[in-house]
């Protein structure tokens, strides 16, 4: 059966890194034979600037963030994913703004059981991946989003895939003609589908 992969890309560059490098690992996927949905974090309709700690998600019996907006319905549709790709530039060592407050939302797809113990999710049949992008070297944040992106998936008892590119500059449109960087981006893609 078709593979249905997710991105979210959190960079608000339309020529930028990241979003190029999401979209070479999204059309190997495609090719591989998998539907393919980008979703950039910037244009996702927001209600409130973040999750607002309502706790109206551990209070409902649905995986599903109350507050009504279109990046609850985004986060509701990530466990009929086979897999949700993260793509990020790294802001100031960490996720950019825009992904990170979508993130957040995820908070809706737990159940930490009563007695504490125990955590319930929905998402047994969804992969995590990350895409990640800097200008600096790894030492210089993009380890640090690697690393907090893989406890996010470890919290769901997940591993994580990465293509990190490093020394990506700041100036879009400068890795187009990165052939290694290409390269490895249709074989993540590929990879994804299996
Ligand atoms: C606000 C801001 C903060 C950044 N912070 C870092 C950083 O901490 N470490 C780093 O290596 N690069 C940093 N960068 C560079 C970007 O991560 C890098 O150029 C990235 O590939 C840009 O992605 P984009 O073209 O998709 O927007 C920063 C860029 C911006 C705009």
């Amino acid at each position: 059966m078709e593979k249905k992969l997710m991105f979210i890309c959190g960079s608000p560059r339309e020529a930028g890194n990241t979003l190029t490098v999401v979209n070479w690992v999204a059309s190997a996927a495609k090719e591989a034979g998998a539907s393919v949905e980008i979703i950039r974090a910037d244009q996702i309709g927001f209600k409130e600037r973040g999750c607002i700690a309502c706790m109206g998600c551990q209070k409902s019996e649905h995986y599903r963030c109350v507050i009504k907006d279109e990046a609850s319905s985004i986060v509701a549709r990530f466990p009929e994913q086979d897999a949700i790709i993260f793509a990020s530039p790294v802001y100031f060592m960490g996720l950019s703004g825009q992904i990170k407050i979508l993130i957040d939302r995820m908070y809706s797809l737990f159940k930490i059981t009563q007695d504490g113990k125990q955590i319930n999710h929905p998402m047994q049949n969804t992969s995590f991946s990350l895409i990640v992008t800097s200008a600096g070297a790894a030492e210089h944040g993009l380890n640090l989003v690697t690393e907090h992106v893989k406890a996010i998936a470890g919290f769901f008892g997940k591993d994580l895939k990465t293509l990190a590119i490093p020394h990506a500059p700041i100036k879009p449109g400068t890795i187009v003609s990165n052939s290694k960087i290409l390269e490895s981006a249709l074989k993540f893609g590929k990879e994804l589908v299996g």
